[in-house]
């Protein structure tokens, strides 16, 4: 399996590009429209194999998110003659991103010229590099079309220009690279892989785009910039911690702007990243605002013991006293409960009610006041708790404090920071002892 089929999209391009100079440009006008936004992103569903799509991470930019990056870049470096590189540039969409910033010359011809100079990207898959240099040619066309320029230039030799957009591995380029003085793009893949001994930052399974982003800091010569769009977990999940401390040492972030779902077929959060690299010399500039805090004098942390429920049903043996056992399942969707009916025999630590019991999986955005629902759990014997859920258990053993952390838990102004602080799907325990309490 692999992504030959796209190269059926890479020959609709072709024959789009050499259109553009033939026919009168209203007529290939809406085709350049297309070619240059959602359909490269809609042809990859079409063409290549979900499988083949997932195991190498592509999914191009495209919609609001290529929108914002282009305002992005079109900010940053308006006027300047900077290069920018993408090492996993896909289908081009980043670099057609920077591209829109870029001035014309006199001619199609000096164009190319002057933006092969200026446009470097790696990616594996062949389709994908021909099919973005296709798209960087008819970009540049269409802009001279619409400026009322003749075109004499045929499509073979302005696609044959982009030279430094070539199949390549973009992680062992970035690694490879040192003092880049332009701008690093990236949108890499984020599937998973392992850390390898030599990680500082992480252990096990770990996202590949944290390995990308390190890496494209570090390619860069101090003061220069890199934009990149990432999973929302490398921002907002607690195992990240040492790789966002990393990420703060390499670069000076200036903005950090959590995305959303990728796209509509892309069920993936996903966070823009600013920064320049920061000066070895220059102090580090602190923390980054990977995300909002609420003011608080108290946190829930310091009034309630939080944990994970103990138990992992399939794994735990079935020995020890018969005892009630809380799952997620069994909790109803919001309100109180008594002691479950669910029984399971368990040697392990047990709690004694009352007590609040939050599911670990909620969604984001999809109901913001919902977010977070609290169910509190009353009864005499003590509990066993599957690792499923989250229990809040007050350190004065009130009942009226698990009422008032419910609402706490409810309450708009929690499910809005929730939204922003931790999109991905899982609640952690380090999320709800930092919320503030009262
Ligand atoms: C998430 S897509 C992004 C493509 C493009 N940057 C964009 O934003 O539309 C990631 C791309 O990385 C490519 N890729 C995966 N591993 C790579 C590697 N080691 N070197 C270069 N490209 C790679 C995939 O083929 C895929 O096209």
């Amino acid at each position: 399996m692999d992504s030959a089929g796209y190269g059926r999209y890479v020959s609709e391009l072709s024959h789009l590009a050499s259109r553009i100079s033939v026919t009168p440009w209203q007529t290939s006008e809406a085709a350049v429209h297309a070619a240059l936004n959602g359909q490269a992103a809609g042809k990859l569903r079409e063409l290549v194999p979900a499988q083949f799509r997932r195991a190498q991470g592509a999914y191009f930019t495209n919609g609001a998110i290529k929108d914002r990056v282009t305002a992005l870049l079109s900010g940053q470096e308006a006027g300047k003659r900077m290069p920018f590189w993408d090492a996993t540039c896909g289908a081009g969409d980043l670099l057609l991103a920077a591209c829109s910033g870029l001035a014309l010359k006199t001619s199609l011809s000096e164009t190319l010229d002057s933006w092969s100079r200026l446009l470097y990207g790696q990616d594996l898959q062949p389709e994908f590099v021909q099919a973005a240099r296709l798209r960087l040619f008819v970009a540049a066309a269409a802009r001279h079309r619409a400026r009322g320029d003749i075109i004499r230039t045929v499509p073979e030799a302005g696609a044959g220009r982009f030279g430094r957009v070539h199949v390549g591995d973009g992680l062992a380029a970035l690694r490879a690279a040192t003092r880049f003085r332009g701008h690093v793009l990236l949108n890499p893949p984020f599937g998973m892989i392992g850390a390898g001994r030599d990680c500082t930052w992480s252990s096990g399974v770990t996202t590949q785009a944290g390995f990308f982003l390190l890496a494209g800091a570090r390619a860069l010569a101090p003061g220069y910039p890199l934009t990149a769009i990432l999973p929302d977990v490398l921002r907002s999940g607690s195992r990240y911690r040492a790789w966002r401390a990393e990420a703060e040492e390499l670069l000076d972030i200036e903005q950090i702007i959590p995305m959303g779902r990728f796209d509509r077929h892309t069920d993936v959060d996903v966070f823009l990243l600013s920064g320049r690299r920061r000066h070895p010399s220059a102090p580090v500039s602190g923390p980054a605002q990977w995300w909002l805090d609420l003011e608080a004098d108290v946190r829930l942390g310091e009034i309630f013991d939080i944990r994970i429920g103990p138990v992992v049903d399939n794994r735990d043996p079935h020995n020890g006293p018969m005892v009630p056992f809380l799952t997620a399942r069994s909790m109803p969707a919001e309100g109180a409960m008594g002691e479950p009916t669910q029984r399971r025999a368990f040697a392990g630590r047990l709690l004694e009610p009352p007590f609040v019991a939050v599911r670990r999986t909620s969604r984001p955005g999809d109901s913001p006041a919902s977010r977070v629902r609290g169910i509190l759990v009353t009864g005499v014997n003590p509990i066993a708790v599957d690792n499923h859920v989250i229990t809040l258990k007050p350190l004065s053993g009130s009942e009226r404090q698990c009422a008032e952390v419910l609402k706490v838990l409810d309450s708009e102004q929690v499910a809005r920071w929730l939204d922003e602080r931790i999109r991905c799907r899982h609640l952690t325990v380090g999320v709800l002892r930092s919320l503030p309490w009262g």
